[in-house]
């Protein structure tokens, strides 16, 4: 399985700390932002990963993370979007890198407390289609919202104005080598992106898409202000990327 994490985008709810650098660049504690990511698909065993930057100083990631050496990585890739065209758009662009295989996404501004080694173990147990981990938010309405029933997701729905549950899509997704068809047959959305949840919408249908539930702490640092702030509180207090589930 090989990694793919996003880190571009305008980060424009965190102007003006945005306006000369690049979101993911940002300190969380004591690491950038981008570290605990990389970190995250490193503790679940990947360790062939690229990087998907745009906007703001992309050639930073060069200078911060090289090769990857300071996680024990043999080499990164990166690649460029050049307009914000969105989270399923930026996916499209690793193909040739993922070259049939599977794949772990993951947004570059998500935090968290757990290890996804066990997600992963359940995705490759699956054998096939798509697998999203969830958690739950008290403002719902600002993500992917996800019903279930029996144990099974019944539907998907991008930030609703009125959520039917508190259980949302984390920036963390697993995906077999045909997401990129599924990419490729996408059409933007409303604000103009093709997104992640059209995707993972397309695996419902075809009923192979499955969920775990996240344990530990899930911080999405540039969704706003107090979401920074906490996001480095959470890290300081509890530590990232440890808790086995
Ligand atoms: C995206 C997804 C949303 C998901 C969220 C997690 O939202 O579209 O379903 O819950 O990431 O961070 P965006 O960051 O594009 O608003």
């Amino acid at each position: 399985m090989k990694g793919v994490i996003l880190v571009g985008g305008s980060g424009s709810r965190l102007d003006p700390l945005t306006r000369v650098t690049n979101k993911h660049l940002l300190p969380i504690y004591d690491k950038p932002m981008v570290f605990y990511p990389i970190q995250a698909l490193v503790n679940a065993g990947i360790t062939d990963i690229m990087l998907v930057t745009g906007g703001n100083n992309a050639g930073d990631f060069l200078r911060l993370l090289g090769n990857g050496s300071d996680f024990g990585l043999k080499r990164l890739h990166y690649t460029y979007q050049d307009r914000p065209a969105g989270i399923a758009h930026a996916l499209g662009l690793t193909r040739d890198f993922a070259d049939g295989d599977s794949l772990l996404l993951m947004l570059g501004d998500n935090i968290i407390e757990g290890n996804l080694l066990q997600a992963r173990r359940n995705f490759e147990a699956q054998g096939q289609g798509a697998r999203v981990v969830l958690t739950q938010v008290e403002n719902p309405a600002s993500y992917g919202v996800v019903e279930i029933e029996n144990d099974r997701i019944t539907s998907i729905t991008e930030k609703p104005a009125n959520p039917k549950s508190n259980l949302v899509q984390t920036g963390i997704y697993f995906y077999d080598e045909r997401v990129f068809d599924v990419v490729s047959k996408l059409q933007p959305s409303g604000r103009g992106e093709l997104e992640i949840t059209d995707v993972n919408n397309h695996y419902l249908q075809a009923g192979n898409l499955e969920y775990d539930i996240l344990k530990g702490f899930w911080a999405d640092c540039g969704e706003s202000f107090e979401m920074y702030l906490e996001s480095q509180n959470l890290v300081a207090t509890h530590g990232a990327n440890k808790l086995n589930f």
